[in-house]
C-alpha cells in the first residue's frame, strides 16, 4: 500500500504532452514501470518515440549507459484507456490546465485505481484542494509539480493540500528522489513556491522601467553584472513568454487578494495585448533577429567629457565612499567649492530626497550605488535638473577606472538595491506564511529559477537591516504598500538574526 509506505513500483502518467513525457522519462530512468495515456489518439505513441530518442541521445552523449537505456525503455507501456491504470501505485496527471477537466479525470481515476493508489497533479496554477474536492479519498491527493524540461530541471515541488496525509507526502518525496529530482514540500497556495517567489525579480524590474528610471537593457545589465543573475529580468520574461508570465502574475496577485507586493505593471499587460510575447514572436522587451539573437540596445552611458578630477563627499564622514571614489582616481574633498560634482551613496533614498533633507545642490548631486559587486559596472543616479556636464565628467572618470556606467533617473534604491530587496522580502514573506521551510525556499529558488542564491541567503548577504531600511524608505517615499517589509524580515533584523532562522 503506497500510502502506508510500500515502495511505488508502477506509475501511471496521464497526459503525454511536454510535461507528461518528461515525467514518464524520469519515472522510467528512476526504475519504475510507467503506464502512459493520452486522450488524443496517437499522442502517447508519439511521446514514446520522443522519450526513446531522448534516451538514445543521452547514451550517445555518455550521460546514460546503453543497458540502462534499454532497461528504461522496457519499463514503458503505452495504454489506450484509463482503465489500464488499475495496477498503478501512483498516477501523475499532466493534462490540460482546466479545473473541470482535471476534476473529471480524478473522479474517473478513483473508480479505477486501488484505494491506496496515490493521485498527483502537475498543475501549475490550480489549487490541489480544488482538484481534490472532486475525490472521495482526499488524503492520497497531492501536487507533484515538475519544471520544464523535466529531465533537466532537478526541482520538484511536492504540494500538500489541507487534506493530504503525511504518508502521501513522504511517499511522493521518496518517488521524486527516485526519479532523480530534488523535492521540496510546499503548501497548497497560489503559484506554490517558485512561481510565487519569481514574481519579485521581474515585477519590480517592470516598475522601474515604467517609472522611467532605466531601460530594460540597463536593468538587465545591472542585475547580471552587479548581482550575479545569469539572466536579466527582461531577457528572462522574453524567454518564458509574456503570454505565460503575465497570466501567472495575474493569477498569483488575485490569489493573494491583491497584495500590492505582488502587483505587476500595465506595461506587462501592454506587451501581452500587443502580441509582443518575447522570443517566440521575435519581439518582446527586445527584438530578436532571424537567428534568435537579441537585438539589445546599449546599457552603457557614453561620455566625451574630460574626466572629473575633484568630487565632493555629500557626507564628509562617509569614509567608505571616500575611499572607493579615491580608488577610481578622484580627488575627494569634504569641502564644497560650489562647482564640483557632489557624490552620495544613499540607501533606499532617491537623490531628490537626499538633497532636500540635507539642503544640498540637487543639480550637482549624484548617487552612486555601492551595493552588489562593483568590479565591472557602476550605477549613477541623478535628480531632475541635474547638470549633464558634471555627470559626463564623472562618467568619464569611472570609464577610466575600467567600469561601465549605468546612468539612471531618480529612484529610491537605484535598480539593484530595489530589486534585490524585493526578492529578499518575498522570500521572507514566503517563510512567514509557511509556504515551505526557510532552507527549502532557498533550495527551490536556486534550483527552479537558476538564481545565484536563494532569497533568504540574499537577505543575509545584504544585511537584514539594510534590506529593511531600503524597503521602509521605498515605502515612505513612494507611499506604496508594495514595499512593506515582511514581519519575518523585520523581526530577524531587529534581533540581529539570519533570515534563515526558523521560528
Ligand atoms: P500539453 O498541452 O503539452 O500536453 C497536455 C496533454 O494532455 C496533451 O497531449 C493532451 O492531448 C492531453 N490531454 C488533455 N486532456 C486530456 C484528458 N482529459 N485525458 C487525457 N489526456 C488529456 O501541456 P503541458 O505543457 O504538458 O502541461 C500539462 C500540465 O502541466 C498542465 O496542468 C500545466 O499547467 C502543467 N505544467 C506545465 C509546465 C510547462 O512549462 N509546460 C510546467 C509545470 C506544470
Amino acid at each position: 500500500m503506497a500510502e502506508t509506505g510500500q515502495k511505488i513500483g508502477t506509475v501511471g502518467v496521464i497526459g503525454a504532452g511536454a510535461m507528461g513525457r518528461g515525467i514518464a522519462q524520469v519515472g522510467m530512468t528512476g526504475g519504475m514501470d510507467v503506464l502512459l495515456y493520452d486522450a488524443m489518439e496517437g499522442a502517447a505513441g508519439k511521446a514514446r518515440d520522443a522519450i526513446f530518442a531522448q534516451l538514445d541521445q543521452m547514451v550517445s552523449k555518455g550521460r546514460l549507459a546503453a543497458e540502462a537505456a534499454t532497461a528504461a525503455k522496457a519499463r514503458l507501456t503505452v495504454v489506450d484507456a484509463l482503465e489500464a491504470f488499475a495496477p498503478a501505485d501512483l498516477v501523475v496527471e499532466a493534462i490540460v490546465e482546466n479545473l473541470a477537466v482535471k476534476q473529471d479525470v480524478f473522479r474517473k481515476l478513483e473508480a479505477i485505481v486501488r484505494p491506496d493508489c496515490l493521485l498527483a497533479s502537475n498543475t501549475s496554477s490550480l489549487r490541489i484542494a480544488s482538484i481534490a474536492a472532486a475525490c472521495q479519498h482526499r488524503s492520497r491527493v497531492a501536487g507533484l509539480h515538475f519544471f520544464n524540461p523535466v529531465p533537466l530541471m532537478k526541482l520538484v515541488e511536492v504540494i500538500r493540500a489541507p487534506g493530504t496525509s503525511d504518508a502521501t507526502i513522504a511517499a511522493l518525496v521518496a518517488v521524486g528522489e527516485r526519479m532523480g529530482r530534488l523535492p521540496v514540500v510546499v503548501q497548497d497556495s497560489p503559484g506554490f513556491l517558485v512561481n510565487l517567489g519569481g514574481r519579485a525579480y521581474t515585477q519590480e524590474a517592470l516598475r522601474i522601467v515604467s517609472e522611467g528610471v532605466a531601460t530594460p537593457a540597463q536593468v538587465d545589465a545591472v542585475m547580471r553584472d552587479n548581482w550575479g543573475f545569469k539572466m536579466g529580468p527582461f531577457e528572462l520574461m522574453d524567454l518564458t513568454g509574456i503570454d505565460v508570465n503575465f497570466p501567472v502574475s495575474e493569477i498569483i496577485h488575485e490569489g493573494y487578494f491583491y497584495d500590492r507586493r505582488l502587483a505587476t505593471s500595465p506595461l506587462h499587460q501592454l506587451l501581452k495585448e500587443s502580441g509582443q510575447l518575447g522570443r517566440k514572436t521575435k519581439q518582446g522587451f527586445f527584438a530578436y533577429d532571424e537567428a534568435g539573437k537579441g537585438v539589445v540596445p546599449s546599457a552603457d552611458a557614453t561620455s566625451a567629457a574630460a574626466p572629473a578630477t575633484r568630487v565632493v563627499l555629500a557626507d564628509a564622514d562617509d569614509e567608505a565612499l571616500g575611499e572607493l571614489l579615491r580608488s577610481f582616481g578622484f580627488e575627494v574633498s569634504g569641502f564644497d567649492d560650489g562647482d564640483s560634482a557632489i557624490l552620495c551613496a544613499p540607501l533606499g533614498v532617491d537623490v531628490s530626497t537626499y538633497a532636500a533633507e540635507r539642503k544640498l545642490d540637487h543639480r550637482r548631486l549624484f548617487g552612486l550605488d555601492i551595493a552588489g559587486k562593483l568590479d565591472k559596472r557602476l550605477t549613477l543616479m541623478r535628480a531632475p535638473g541635474a547638470r549633464r556636464d558634471l555627470l559626463d565628467a564623472v562618467v568619464a572618470r569611472l570609464h577610466d577606472a575600467g567600469r561601465a556606467v549605468t546612468a539612471i533617473t531618480d529612484s529610491p534604491g537605484f535598480i539593484g538595491q530595489r530589486i534585490a530587496a524585493m526578492v529578499a522580502n518575498l522570500g521572507c514573506e514566503m517563510a512567514q506564511i509557511r509556504i515551505a521551510s526557510p532552507a527549502d525556499i532557498d533550495k527551490a529558488m536556486t534550483l527552479g529559477l537558476n538564481y545565484p542564491f536563494g532569497p533568504l541567503a540574499l537577505a543575509d548577504a545584504m544585511g537584514l537591516e539594510t534590506v529593511h531600511t531600503v524597503l521602509t524608505q521605498l515605502q515612505a517615499i513612494t507611499g506604496d504598500d508594495r514595499y512593506r517589509p515582511s514581519l519575518w524580515l523585520r523581526r530577524r533584523a531587529q534581533l540581529g538574526l539570519s533570515a534563515l532562522t526558523a521560528d
